[in-house]
């Protein structure tokens, strides 16, 4: 086969040049055949579009034919040409094809309409179809988006630890980390393992946040944000919840509610606005074939100002809800409760039909960093809710004083021991700041329409599955 520099299919589709030889490469979605020809849909992975191979019978091999079957790999050389056909501009009028790798009669992804759940089990090569080659380029065009967004701000991409000694959130999911074997370890005499002679010299896990590192950045540098995976070994089999997730974390000196508030939204907008100026073939295949209701909900996003509401709002408006016999919730409301995710979704999607941004949680049930109001009570913590996915954000103005923070670290044992780095910003040269963290994978949920978390990570992580 005569060797031609290959084109892109996503290149091949914008060409207007009828006539010229060109080779394209990619994988066979479906053949129809007629008596005089076989119309091939060749696909690439460069855009959802396939380019169609137009391979008259008489000019090849008829057994050559039998190896074109859906997923078999071909390189295609031929004449582009101005197509008859509605639905594309032009075709590969084919010259020469070669099979480079056949595709059995067993191949998993080659029925439409398998179901997410089998999928899942095939996802090394559920890759390879309409949808998730239209969620993995949405993916990789929102993290470009949100690299822009804080380049162009003035923002530092900054680089926290993925091995830590220190919990974070306070939560106590941690995934260790440790090179001790597991089948003789040393104690003390109380039980306690020792890690004198472990790896690190002392007991390590996987990040569940790059927060306290972040705030060491922006402390020093003014503005920066974090973007790498994150850990929690969570028992959460929800559509919302990985064990392995990537987060965006900007850590901002010199912030209050108000700017943090604005950043969030901002920053959120920005993101589903690039989605929509730059996948939109991939949307609206996803509006047509997952959700009718996406490019609708991603415009009103980017066009509505979302809700700022304090918890303590939250909570009477919960509470007239029921009342009033409006709505029924599976889990009680009262002022210092954790929202369930049935009461954000109620807020957001019924109530306000908005997204909301939450503010000013009782300290209780927020993390040790975020800074106490005036009332003692609450917190300056901010959740963005959202249609749909619930919590998209979480954040906070710290805590910047020295004894209040101390004060939490205290009230809640935090092994201060742990912690001396993290406090040393509050005693030298302490600073009003704040940030947020956005689950990169909701964002992703959000913008696709995809209903469950585990099919918009290539390869999910999830309690009792690690496959691929
Ligand atoms: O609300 P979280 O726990 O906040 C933090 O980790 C802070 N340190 C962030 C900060 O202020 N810098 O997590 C932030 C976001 C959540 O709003 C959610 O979108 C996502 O991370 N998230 C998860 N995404 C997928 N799977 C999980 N198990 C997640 N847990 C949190
Ligand atoms: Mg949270």
């Amino acid at each position: 086969m005569e060797k031609i520099r290959r084109t892109k299919i996503v290149d091949v589709l914008k060409r207007e040049d009828y006539g010229t030889i060109v080779n394209v490469k990619g994988w066979v979605r479906s053949k129809r055949s007629s008596k005089s020809v076989n119309f091939i849909a060749l696909n690439d992975g460069s855009i959802i579009k396939n380019v169609q191979i137009v391979a008259d019978v008489e000019k090849f091999d008829e057994e050559m034919f039998k190896l074109i079957t859906t997923g078999a790999c071909l390189s295609v050389n031929g004449i582009l040409v101005k197509s008859p056909g509605e639905g594309q501009a032009s075709e590969i009028q084919a010259t020469e094809i070669e099979v480079l790798g056949t595709c059995p009669s067993d191949y998993p992804m080659q029925k439409k309409g398998q179901s997410f759940e089998f999928m899942r089990q095939h996802a090394h090569l559920r890759l390879r179809t309409n949808t998730f080659g239209a969620v993995f380029r949405i993916r990789h065009n929102m993290a470009i988006a949100i690299h822009k967004f804080f380049h162009d701000r003035g923002f530092f991409y900054f680089h926290s630890p993925i091995i830590t000694a220190s919990d974070c959130e306070g939560a106590g999911q941690m995934f260790q980390v440790t090179t001790k074997n597991l089948y003789d370890l040393k104690k003390d005499e109380n039980g306690s393992i020792i890690y004198d002679d472990d790896f690190f010299g002392k007991s390590t896990s996987l990040t569940v946040s790059g927060q306290l590192e972040g705030e060491l950045g922006a402390t020093a540098l003014g503005q920066i944000y974090t973007f790498g995976p994150t850990f929690r070994a969570e028992n959460s089999n929800t559509p919302r919840h990985l064990a392995e997730f990537w987060m965006i974390e900007p850590e901002v000196a010199f912030i209050d509610l108000q700017d943090l508030m604005d950043l969030e939204e901002e920053f959120i907008k920005y993101c589903v606005q690039w989605a929509l100026d730059n996948c939109k073939d991939d949307l609206e295949f996803l509006n047509k074939m997952i959700d009718k209701t996406l490019l609708e909900r991603l415009n009103s996003v980017v066009s509505t100002d979302f809700v700022r509401l304090p918890y303590t709002e939250g909570i009477k408006i919960l509470e007239e809800a029921i009342a009033s016999g409006k709505k029924k919730f599976e889990f009680p409301v009262y002022w210092g409760c954790d929202l369930a995710s049935e009461h954000e979704r109620y807020l957001v999607e019924e109530h306000f039909k908005k997204p909301v941004i939450m503010t000013d949680y009782p300290k209780e049930i927020k993390a040790f960093y975020m800074k106490i109001n005036e009332d003692g009570k609450t917190v300056q913590g901010t959740d963005v809710l959202f249609p749909q996915i619930g919590e998209i954000i979480g954040g906070s103005v710290r805590e910047e004083n020295y004894d209040k923070l101390m004060g939490e670290i205290e009230e809640r044992q935090i092994p201060m021991k742990d912690m001396w780095w993290y406090l040393d910003t509050r005693k030298f040269g302490t600073c009003p700041h704040g940030g947020f963290g956005l689950g990169f994978e909701r964002l992703i949920l959000f913008v696709t329409g995809m209903q469950n978390i585990r099919d918009v990570i290539p390869f999910p992580r999830t309690p009792k599955t690690a496959d691929f």
